[in-house]
């Protein structure tokens, strides 16, 4: 973090890694971007946010919105958004950010490295250190994105001050499918969850999930890999850290209001979030912490 500069040339020079790892503009902003085998990922330093994840022999996984931008001051839609230290709106409302503060702040490489096994690089947010008008604590925030066989991210907060502080977070993650008609969600069968778009009423859903309008939930006190399931191709996402679960999609109205989901853009994604939300909140002491992981794979379909 000693070197602040953006340049794509100057990272690479630091934290490069031939033929493995590279900098380069895209989106209008800095980007890292890992190869491993037939894998590709591409991370922006803004949000430290995975903007694209190729499996090797199964395409693009993640969803990105046509509309993409970096350095606009807003959160780019799409990808792996990092929504740390609070998910949803701020508990007390108001003018905070939803998802929390550092979705639109300046991550810096902390490590490159490259193996038989990955390529990988972790990324960390000084932004964290200085704590929000809404959030006036002190922590280190890194997230560690590992390219190989799958895609793993390891996002760790550690308290650095002086008091207990609580979290809730998520890796906000898009994935791309074909036709949201022909999508299961597998793995959700009677866990308990709570409806956002009906006041938070608990419920729970035999069966594997179909999406056919708007949908948000928080599914709580889930231990087991969920996988989304379309005609081609099996995503299966692990997460670690964390039993909560977010699953959403904005379908017709919602994507008008929000501007940024492009033409028919709720047909071709499902966000399918490794999180602590809901009930599931982490409290560290000083010098406590915690990795919440998302484990990441795709395989040919059904
Ligand atoms: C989901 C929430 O995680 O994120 C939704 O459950 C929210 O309620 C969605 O609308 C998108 O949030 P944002 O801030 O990226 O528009």
């Amino acid at each position: 973090m000693e070197s602040l500069t953006n340049e794509p040339a100057a990272l690479g020079q630091r934290y490069g890694i031939a033929r493995r790892l590279t900098f380069a503009e895209m989106h209008g902003g800095t980007v890292a971007e890992l190869s491993h085998d037939g894998a590709r990922a591409i991370v922006a330093l803004q949000g430290a946010q995975v903007l694209s994840y190729e499996a090797d022999g199964h395409g693009e996984v993640l969803w990105l919105s046509p509309q993409a931008r970096l350095g606009t001051g807003k959160a780019v839609r799409g990808g792996i958004p990092v929504c740390w230290p609070w998910f949803g709106p701020h508990p007390q409302g108001g003018s905070h950010p939803a998802h929390g503060f550092v979705r639109t702040q300046r991550w810096w490489p902390v490590s490159t490295a490259t193996s038989t096994d990955s390529t990988r690089i972790k990324l960390a947010c000084p932004a964290a250190g200085e704590g929000h008008s809404a959030w006036p604590h002190s922590a280190r925030l890194e997230l560690e994105i590992v390219l190989g066989q799958c895609l793993t991210l390891f996002l760790t907060t550690r308290n650095t001050g002086t008091s207990e502080f609580a979290l809730t977070q998520a890796l906000h993650s898009y994935f791309r499918v074909d036709d949201i008609a022909d999508v299961d969600v597998l793995g959700l069968e009677d866990v308990h969850f709570i409806d956002q778009l009906d006041s938070g009423a608990l419920k729970t859903e035999g069966g594997a999930v179909r999406i056919a309008g708007e949908i948000d939930r928080v599914y709580q006190g889930l231990t087991e890999t969920v996988t989304i399931a379309d005609a081609r191709r099996r995503i299966a996402i692990q997460s670690r850290g964390c039993t909560s679960v977010v699953l959403w999609n904005p379908w017709i109205d919602k994507s008008a209001r929000l501007g940024d989901m492009g033409e028919d853009g709720y047909r071709r994604m499902l966000c399918l979030e490794t999180a602590n939300a809901g009930a599931d909140v982490i409290t560290l002491a000083p010098g406590e912490s915690h990795t919440l992981t998302a484990i990441i794979s795709a395989t040919s379909a059904r």
